[in-house]
C-alpha cells in the first residue's frame, strides 16, 4: 500500500505485505528505516475533528490511512527471541577470532521472519552508533535478499547494490566480491542479514555455487550472518556436506502460527491500542480473539492484513470503528485460505 512500486523485497511469497518493508536493500533505504521513529497520529477531539475544513480533514485522514496501512511492530515472542539471540551472537562473535556463529530464522511465509530480522538489524545499528558516536560513515548492518534462481554473481551483485557500488553485467565476479568485501571491512559491517534464502536452490549447480559464494562472504567479512527463509530446515540448504557445514555453525529459530493463547491476545491488544479511529470501542478486538484466530489460522501476516484492511475501510466509509460485522466484510486473503502451516516450533 505504501510500497514505492518496484519493491524487490516483495518477492518470495508473492503477497503484498502491506508496505511494512520499503526498499531496505540499499544503504539509503536501510538508513531511512533505522532512523524512522514510527509515530501514531494524534486523534483529534470530536469538536475539533468535526470543524476541520475540507483540506485539513483530507490531510488528517491521509495521515491516519497511512498509519493504519502499517500499524506498528509488536514485540512478539519471535521478535524478542530473534533480537536477543542475534544481539548475543554479535557480542560473542566480536571477540571470536574464528568459528563465528550465525542465526537462521525459518518458517512458513508471512509468519514474521523479515520483520524479526529487520528489527534485529535496526537494534544492532542503533547500538553501534551509540557505542561509536563519531561513526556516521559506518555501515554496521547490511540487508540483502536472495533473488530467485540465484547464481554466485547475483549474490555478489546484491552486496554491491546495497552499497551502491557501480557494477555492470560485464563486471567480473571476483572484482565485485573484492570491492564489496572491501567496503564491508572499511565500514565495520557487524551484521549481515540475508533474506529469502529459500531462493537458493542448492539442487542446481548454479544454486550450490551461489551458496558457496555466500559462505565465502561469511568467511571474509568479520560479521554475524543472519539468514531468513521459508522452511529452510526442509530444503537441501542445510543437508549434505555443504549444508552440514552451515547447519553446524548456525542456531535456528523457527517461526510459525500463533496458538490461541495469551500471546495471541496480547498481539491483538497491542494492535488495537494503535488504532486511531474515532468511534472504535477499545476491547472489541481482544474480545474477538478466538474469532480472529479462526479467521487467520493464527498467522500474524493474515491478522495484520485483516486489521489493516478493516481499519482503512472504517476511515473510508466513515464508520470509524472495527466490529465483527465489518471484519466479516473483509474478504479472506489468500494465505488464510491455504491449509494451516505447521504449529510453531521451538529452537533447534
Ligand atoms: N511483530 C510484528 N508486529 C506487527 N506486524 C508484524 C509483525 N510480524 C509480522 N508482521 C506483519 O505480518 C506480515 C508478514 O510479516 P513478514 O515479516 O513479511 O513475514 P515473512 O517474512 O515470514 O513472510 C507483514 O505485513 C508484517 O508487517
Ligand atoms: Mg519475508
Amino acid at each position: 500500500m505504501t510500497n514505492d512500486g518496484d519493491d524487490p523485497d516483495d518477492q518470495g511469497d508473492g503477497i503484498d505485505d502491506g508496505g511494512q518493508h520499503p526498499q531496505l536493500t540499499t544503504v539509503q533505504g536501510w538508513r531511512r528505516f533505522v532512523t524512522e521513529v514510527p509515530a501514531a497520529p494524534q486523534l483529534l477531539a470530536p469538536s475539533v475533528w468535526s470543524s476541520l475544513d475540507e483540506d485539513k480533514r483530507t490531510a488528517y485522514d491521509e495521515d491516519r490511512l497511512d498509519h493504519h496501512s502499517r500499524l506498528l511492530v509488536v514485540q512478539t515472542p519471535t521478535i524478542r527471541d530473534v533480537v536477543n539471540t542475534g544481539r548475543r551472537l554479535v557480542l560473542l562473535n566480536r571477540t571470536a577470532a574464528y568459528g563465528r556463529s550465525g542465526l537462521i530464522v525459518s518458517g512458513p511465509a508471512r509468519t514474521g521472519k523479515t520483520t524479526a530480522i529487520t528489527q534485529l538489524g535496526k537494534t544492532i545499528e542503533v547500538i553501534h552508533h551509540r557505542r561509536h558516536p563519531r561513526s556516521s560513515g559506518d555501515i554496521p548492518v547490511i540487508y540483502i535478499t536472495v533473488p530467485p534462481a540465484a547464481t554466485p554473481k547475483m549474490i555478489a551483485m546484491e552486496f554491491a547494490r546495497f552499497f551502491g557500488l557501480p557494477v555492470s553485467r560485464r563486471s567480473n565476479i571476483t572484482d565485485i566480491i573484492e570491492s564489496a568485501c572491501g567496503v564491508c571491512l572499511d565500514t565495520r559491517v557487524t551484521l549481515v542479514a540475508v533474506d529469502e534464502l529459500h531462493n537458493l536452490n542448492t539442487t542446481t549447480r548454479a544454486g550450490a555455487e551461489a551458496s558457496d559464494t555466500l559462505k565465502y562472504f561469511s568467511e571474509r567479512i568479520p560479521a554475524t550472518f543472519v539468514y531468513a527463509g521459508i522452511n529452510l530446515q526442509r530444503t537441501g540448504l542445510l543437508t549434505g556436506t555443504r549444508g552440514e557445514q552451515i547447519a553446524g555453525r548456525f542456531g535456528m529459530i523457527r517461526t510459525g502460527v500463533f496458538n490461541q493463547d495469551e500471546d495471541w491476545t496480547a498481539l491483538i491488544a497491542a494492535l488495537e491500542s494503535s488504532l486511531r479511529l474515532h468511534h472504535h470501542r477499545p476491547g472489541i478486538l481482544t474480545r474477538l480473539d478466538s474469532y480472529l484466530h479462526r479467521r487467520t489460522k493464527g498467522m500474524i501476516g493474515s491478522l495484520l492484513w485483516l486489521i489493516r484492511t478493516a481499519a482503512i475501510n472504517a476511515i473510508l466509509d466513515g464508520t470509524e470503528k472495527i466490529t465483527k460485522a465489518t471484519l466479516e466484510t473483509v474478504a479472506a486473503d489468500i494465505a488464510s485460505q491455504d491449509p494451516p502451516p505447521r504449529p510453531p516450533g521451538g529452537k533447534a
